[in-house]
């Protein structure tokens, strides 16, 4: 029987790899980097199986080509780069790599927030240049983190792991989530449920952990960033467009908040030219879950999510479970 054939549009770990040429036919794309958008049109015509990230969109146009495709695994637990609807219309199946990067993102927020709030990225750089200490006081004082509010917007997988953390740093933990979690979750967990307004006025760190739907698009956008403290911090390792950008920029530009910490941006791969010039901003290349382990446990699940999919089962992360009760004889294109 003929293998199926898989595109993988980027380097990743040698064990899936191995795994996933012991039962289909690869094209394996062996560079550290997205595969661009011309042979990503090319390559998809012939496959069955795309295994991809973040950095590639799939479209309508991209799905309009995969005549043969019956799985996208993407090597992430976002899925905003791809259009599900589409693939659902089209009856390509769409699968994810959730919880194996839980703890990971939360130790890099917590990197962000305490990097942010400690000047470690400013105090780094000076003590390369100066190359000694010069005895000063009162420099780079920065605030507390200990005993502070923490505002938490998701309360998902992510966002809890957050909060688990936050009880180490004694902090005040506030959220606001689409969904409030039962009263036994919030006080066996330490949090109070905010409202939406009374969150922004309230956190001394601000972090976000929503998907990035219609909705979450600027969520923190001008109004929503004169609510907060001046002192406060804003944390982002969900989605670069949850944050309108500019609007931050201004915003620390007139002392409105105190500082950011980023790892996500609005238009990547390009980042905000003001951003990069404020000192008070901890800005980190999408690295959320980027460790040895969580990266190798992220493409072992993308490669398991594909092979279940082209051996006519169903995938453990499959987002659109309604593509296997249609009728797979006449996808709808
Ligand atoms: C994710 O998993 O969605 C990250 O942002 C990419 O690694």
């Amino acid at each position: 029987m003929m293998k199926p054939v898989v595109l993988v549009t980027r380097r990743f770990d040698e064990e899936a790899l191995s795994k996933l040429r012991g039962n289909c036919q690869v094209f394996y794309h062996d560079e550290d980097r997205p595969l661009s958008r011309e042979r990503l049109l090319e390559e998809v015509r012939e496959v069955q199986g795309l295994i991809c990230t973040v950095s590639e969109r799939i479209d309508g146009e991209i799905l309009g080509r995969a005549g043969r495709l019956q799985v996208i695994s993407t090597v992430s637990v976002g899925f905003d780069h791809i259009d599900l609807q589409e693939a659902t219309r089209c009856g390509v199946m769409v699968t994810y790599t959730p919880d194996v990067l839980t703890e990971t993102t939360a130790d890099l927020t917590w990197a962000l927030l305490l990097a942010t709030a400690r000047r470690v990225v400013e105090g780094d750089r000076k003590v390369r240049e100066r190359g000694s200490l010069d005895g000063t006081i009162m420099e780079f004082l920065g605030c507390d983190v200990h005993g502070r509010t923490l505002g938490i917007v998701g309360m998902g997988r992510i966002g809890r792991a957050v909060a688990r953390r936050a009880m180490g740093f004694s902090m005040k933990v506030l959220y606001f989530s689409r969904r409030r979690l039962s009263l036994e979750e919030e006080r066996s967990m330490g949090l109070q449920w905010t409202d939406w307004i009374p969150l922004l006025e309230s956190s001394d760190f601000l972090t976000l952990h929503v998907p990035l739907t219609p909705e979450t698009h600027h969520l923190i956008s001008g109004p929503e960033l004169a609510r907060m403290k001046g002192e406060a911090i804003l944390i982002n390792t969900s989605r670069g467009p949850v944050v309108d950008e500019e609007a931050l920029c201004q915003a620390l530009l007139r002392g409105q908040i105190s500082g950011a910490g980023l790892d996500v941006y609005e238009r990547e791969p390009e980042v905000h030219e003001g951003l990069k010039r404020l000192p008070q901003v901890v800005l980190t290349p999408h690295i959320g879950s980027a460790t040895r382990r969580t990266r190798r446990r992220m493409t072992q699940r993308a490669v398991e999510n594909c092979l279940q999919a082209l051996a006519g089962q169903r995938p453990v992360d499959l987002l659109n479970p309604e593509v296997l009760e249609r009728d797979r004889e006449a996808p709808l294109r």
